[in-house]
């Protein structure tokens, strides 16, 4: 396994400022907003030391005043090969991002940590890696659309990077994006939350994991944000769990580092929404391994 590169955002200007989701607390924020910066610092930090020891490298960039969930990296693009394409938010709260996350990736882009920078075309809303998961297993993106995401932007990634692309739609606001209620880990499996899809998504899903890969998050465990977690080989980083998923994750070989983000959960985010996995690559096509 080449080495994990993540990008994430530094927590300076972290703030529960307004509700774009039913998650946000901005009146528990408020009532003591110094403590809660600081336990996001905390938060923050704990979660590099963790992705570090997972032998992730990270690199943070700055936030911005005045955008406060800017801090959640995975919403900012979806990035693949080396290829970035820079999403567009649907709340107004956060359109502010794009361009500076524009900006960032033409930074790394000179330091040569990733190559073609995009936007997706105006008009589409697609929030990131948030609803565009890169399962490296299968060789293909699961989206989710129907809340933040728009159907068709599924179609440009599809596009843009060549891969195929697998909808499916979300079904409440709780779960607003796919990497809140879905996470395949390196292993294979997929960790999902039933209640969070449509009819058709659930097909979609059963059909293309076996049952035996499936592994369904009970209600405490997507009420913990646990289901947005970061796999990196046998590591699965995730706000602390409930001891009987820890106890599932575990009887599957994986060692799973809890990490507490409560600060980041007033916001509706938690372990993947805060990372960007840089280094993401496709498996060589068929055709070409092949001609190898
Ligand atoms: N408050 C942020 C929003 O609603 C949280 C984003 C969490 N990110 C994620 N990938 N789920 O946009």
């Amino acid at each position: 396994m080449t080495r994990p590169l993540i990008l994430m955002t530094d927590p300076k200007w972290f703030d529960v400022a307004y509700e774009i989701n039913p998650w946000m607390r901005p009146g528990v924020w408020r009532a003591d907003a110094a403590r809660h910066l600081r336990a996001a610092r905390t938060a923050f930090d704990a979660l590099v030391a963790a992705l570090k020891t997972a032998s992730a490298a990270v690199e943070v960039i700055d936030g911005a005043q005045g955008l406060p969930d800017m801090v959640f990296a995975a919403n900012a693009a979806v990035v693949l090969d080396r290829r970035v394409l820079v999403g567009r938010f649907r709340p107004t709260e956060r359109r502010g991002e794009e361009a500076l996350y524009l900006t960032a990736f033409k930074a790394l882009k000179k330091r040569g940590l990733v190559g073609e920078v995009a936007q997706i075309a105006p008009g589409l809303f697609q929030e990131g890696a948030g609803d565009a998961i890169w399962d490296a297993r299968r060789g293909h993106f699961w989206t989710g659309f129907g809340q933040r995401s728009d159907r068709a932007a599924s179609d440009a990634i599809a596009a843009f990077f060549g891969r195929e692309v697998v909808p499916l739609e979300l079904a409440s606001p709780r779960f607003y994006h796919l990497d809140t209620c879905f996470c395949p880990l390196s292993g294979g499996e997929v960790l999902y939350y039933p209640p969070a899809f449509t009819p058709d998504a659930l097909t979609e899903i059963r059909a293309r994991v076996p049952a035996s890969q499936l592994i369904e998050a009970s209600d405490a465990d997507a009420a913990g944000l646990c289901v947005n977690a970061v796999s990196i080989g046998e590591t699965v980083i995730m706000a602390r769990p409930p001891a009987r998923l820890r106890r599932a994750l575990e009887a599957r070989g994986y060692r799973v580092a809890a990490v507490d983000l409560s600060p980041f959960i007033l916001a509706g985010g938690a372990a993947f929404c805060l990372t960007l996995r840089l280094d993401h690559a496709s498996p060589p096509a068929l055709a070409e391994t092949a001609a190898a």
